[in-house]
């Protein structure tokens, strides 16, 4: 059963929904009252910056510790109890399953105990709604392009839970090439904010080549590879040749993957005729991405929307923005949910 539900389509029912997060190693949580973002507390996992990426395990065991912490800030900051809530919204997928594991989990206890509803959102849906926490929200049709360290996906939106994926990477994505790119280079991880100011400083001097994917899909290990061979030969050569050159070689990377991604996105709103364009996630944050983002929309006449920072990467404020629209459809799930690592839009 789904618990104590308000009544829907009253206009005078207000209703505040605790949403949590906890697809990769961010715990994250939030509390929305009618459709306003009241608070959003991220606590971001360090125990992997050691192993260079993320490892399950130790992202679920942190999940586990921060979790009630997390959850307890979100409703302290945003002055609302327990009490108040009126439905808990959590991730069910895609991400890790030891971490899905420990936010369904929580979210089906605390429902339970206070006999209120279940919501299950998918995390990419909710990267794209972060577009609607704040004003000016876009216009229906409505492309996105969801840019992170485990996602890049170009999403045609033609109403609220309303989504086509229109392409999506075949491999690794934007934000690991990033990562694994910047690894090789021996940057800290996650490397993506690294080679983004470092490139600030020097110049796109060497080009890598650029994948041949056929319509809207993305590719990025070949651009991992190239770059590694790339390493290794001019090495061979000057053994201090990154040392050297790590301002110009980021450049260069940078350069690549945005015209990747650009190139993409611009393909498909022409294709699909829209102009209302955004981009979400982690990478959205990238200098290069957002630049050459403005250009194009003042080239092709978009109106571009970014989520605030906070609403990009992976937060429990989107998955909140997702919630309130599915409470308010009254659409619920039963407590026997179970988390779904591969879930799709
Ligand atoms: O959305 P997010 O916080 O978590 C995931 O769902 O992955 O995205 C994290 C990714 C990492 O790969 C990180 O390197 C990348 O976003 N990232 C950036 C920048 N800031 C974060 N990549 C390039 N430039 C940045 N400024
Ligand atoms: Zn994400």
């Amino acid at each position: 059963m789904p618990g104590r539900i308000k009544k829907m389509g009253d206009p005078t029912n207000s209703f505040t929904i605790l949403a949590i997060e906890s697809s990769c190693d961010d715990t994250s949580a939030a509390i929305i009252k009618n459709g306003q973002i009241l608070s959003n507390l991220i606590a971001t996992q360090t125990v992997h910056e050691a192993y260079g990426g993320v490892v399950p395990e130790l992202a679920s065991r942190q999940h586990h510790q921060q979790i009630v912490p997390v959850v307890d800030q979100a409703l302290e900051s945003a002055g609302v109890t327990l009490r108040e809530l009126d439905a808990i919204a959590f991730t069910q997928g895609p991400g890790l399953l030891g971490s899905l594991l420990v936010g369904c989990s929580f979210a089906k206890a605390l429902a339970l105990s206070l006999d209120i509803p279940l919501i299950a959102i998918n995390h990419m849906e909710a990267h794209v709604l972060a577009h609607f926490v704040d004003e000016p929200r876009p216009q229906f049709p409505f492309m996105c392009l969801t840019v992170s360290g485990g996602h890049t996906q170009i999403v045609r939106m033609n109403g609220i839970h309303r989504l086509q994926v229109l392409g999506s990477t075949r491999d690794d994505a934007a934000g690991e090439a990033f990562d694994k790119i910047g690894k090789y280079l021996g940057l800290p991880y996650p490397a993506g904010p690294h080679v983004d100011k470092l490139a600030k400083e020097g110049n796109p001097l060497f080009s890598f080549p650029k994948p041949q994917v056929p319509g809207h899909d993305f590719s990025f290990s070949g651009l991992k590879t190239s770059v590694l061979y790339f390493l290794k030969d001019r090495i061979k050569k000057d053994p201090d040749f990154i040392s050297k050159n790590l301002k110009d070689i980021c450049a260069s990377v940078q350069k690549t993957i945005v015209s990747i991604l650009l190139d993409k996105l611009e393909q498909a709103a022409g294709r699909e005729k829209i102009t209302q364009v955004g981009i979400a996630g982690g990478v959205s944050a990238n200098s290069e991405l957002r630049r050459r983002f403005r250009e194009s929309s003042e080239s092709l006449g978009w109106d571009v929307f970014i989520p605030a920072f906070q609403y990009c990467t992976d937060n429990a404020g989107m998955i909140a923005m997702a919630a309130h629209y599915k409470f308010e459809q009254g659409v619920f799930v039963e407590h026997d949910v179970v988390p779904e690592p591969r879930l799709k839009i």
